[in-house]
């Protein structure tokens, strides 16, 4: 059983209040993102040499009581992929992938649905909310459908209209914001405290933080109880990165290694409030996200204060990539690594494409970049450099065209 016996507010400004009691902690959430924390030690980890496949061998660093998981769906254990092609491009030989296009819902979001809607389940909730550029809604769609709950979701105007058929193929209600995410986030969070709806907001709920570590945890597993060098992330409104730093974090509070990996942090060129606010160390100023990356254009992150104290405390740093850098991006993928990613999902391995160029990150270095979602939900204006041919039902037309 994983219990969590305290937690810390990490304020916008990155200053931290440090809790006794979870409880107060949830009470004063509004100050700022919460994390748990356990009673750590090697007893919270899986034992060795078992295959990792799922999200729920690390329920003991997971806020979850004893019981069977009720949650239906398959989660965790995605793979870490070498991509040999991959490393030889890149003349990177050390370089991993950590897949999490292969989920329910092809995105890295099913990890903290299946966390919250399992709590959910056990607090006697139906309906479940949250707002979401995108893969979050249409993970808890899915998710809330499996279990029998009622999911109310909060997408901006502009959502991927692939995304938003999912969402309602699986039954949810949809709210479309005008304004965009950041107003869909508050109308979200204040709906949720009216009507005593279960809240999934990952800038809120702490269980997501929680959930999305377990993709440090399995890496640590994939790599043989290894920490790797550096980790490449992307951000939008920053759980992703800050779960990845907690996982690692949480290894050392329980004795498995005594150093985590550097965190290169990656935002869109047009929307990097994060990497602005690291670069001038000043207070965060929001922007108007303007990329083809739905996934990360998040103008006023919620998670702000944790993300810059994680990349600092990693000793990492911030790269920005532009459309046509994503574009790139998720061509080299999928014709050298076999790997669908849609423009966020790809931004990690466009970052990291960038950061070795630049020297940021050495090509020795043992170095996971994340593929966060699927190209199978949003093809994000992709434009492949190869067209396709229409010939007549022809042999000699495809030997002509082909030069055979
Ligand atoms: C595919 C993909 N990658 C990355 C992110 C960024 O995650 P976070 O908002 O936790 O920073 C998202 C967020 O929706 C996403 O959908």
């Amino acid at each position: 059983m994983g219990k969590p016996v305290g937690a810390t507010i990490v304020r916008d400004d990155t200053s931290e209040i440090v809790f006794d009691n979870p409880d107060e902690a949830l009470a004063q959430g509004e100050q700022g993102r919460i994390a748990f924390q356990f009673a750590y030690g090697s007893d919270l980890l899986p034992p060795a040499g078992e295959p990792v496949t799922s999200m729920w061998r690390y329920r003991d660093l997971l806020p979850l009581a004893d019981g069977p998981i009720r949650y239906p769906l398959a989660i965790g254990g995605t793979p870490l992929l070498a991509s040999p092609r991959l490393r030889s491009k890149l003349n990177a030989p050390n370089l991993w992938l950590k897949d999490e296009t292969r989920t329910p819902t092809g995105s890295n979001k099913d990890r903290a649905t299946a966390l919250v809607v399992e709590s959910a389940l056990r607090a006697g909730n139906t309906t479940v909310t949250c707002a979401s550029t995108g893969n979050v809604a249409v993970s808890l769609a899915v998710g809330a459908a499996a279990a029998g709950l009622r999911a109310i979701i909060f997408v901006p105007a502009e959502v991927a209209d692939s995304k938003l058929t999912l969402m309602l193929l699986a039954g949810a209600t949809v709210f479309k914001v005008q304004v965009g995410y950041d107003a869909a986030f508050k109308l979200s969070r204040a709906a949720a405290r009216e009507f005593g709806w279960y809240d999934r907001n990952t800038g809120y709920n702490p269980v997501t933080l929680d959930a999305k570590k377990t993709v440090a945890l399995e890496i640590w597993e994939q790599l043989g109880r290894e920490v790797p060098d550096t980790v490449v992330c992307p951000v939008g409104d920053g759980p992703t990165l800050s779960a990845i730093a907690k996982g690692f974090d949480e290894l050392v509070a329980c004795g498995a290694t005594s150093r985590i990996p550097r965190i290169i942090a990656v935002q869109a060129e047009g929307c990097q409030p994060l990497k602005t606010a690291w670069e001038t160390g000043g207070p965060l100023q929001a922007v108007e996200p303007n990329t083809i990356a739905d996934g990360i254009a998040v103008g006023d992150p919620v998670s702000a204060g944790m993300v810059l104290r994680d990349v600092r405390k990693s000793g990492g740093a911030f790269v920005a990539v532009s459309d046509d850098d994503l574009r790139r991006a998720m061509e080299t993928l999928a014709s050298n690594g076999g790997l669908l990613a849609e423009p966020a999902g790809a931004s990690a391995f466009a970052g990291l494409s960038q950061a070795l160029d630049s020297g940021l990150i050495d090509r020795a270095e043992r170095v996971v970049a994340l593929v966060t979602g699927t190209a199978m939900k949003n093809l994000g204006e992709a434009r492949p450099s190869k067209a396709a041919m229409t010939i007549s039902a022809d042999l000699a037309r495809v030997r002509h065209a082909l030069g055979l």
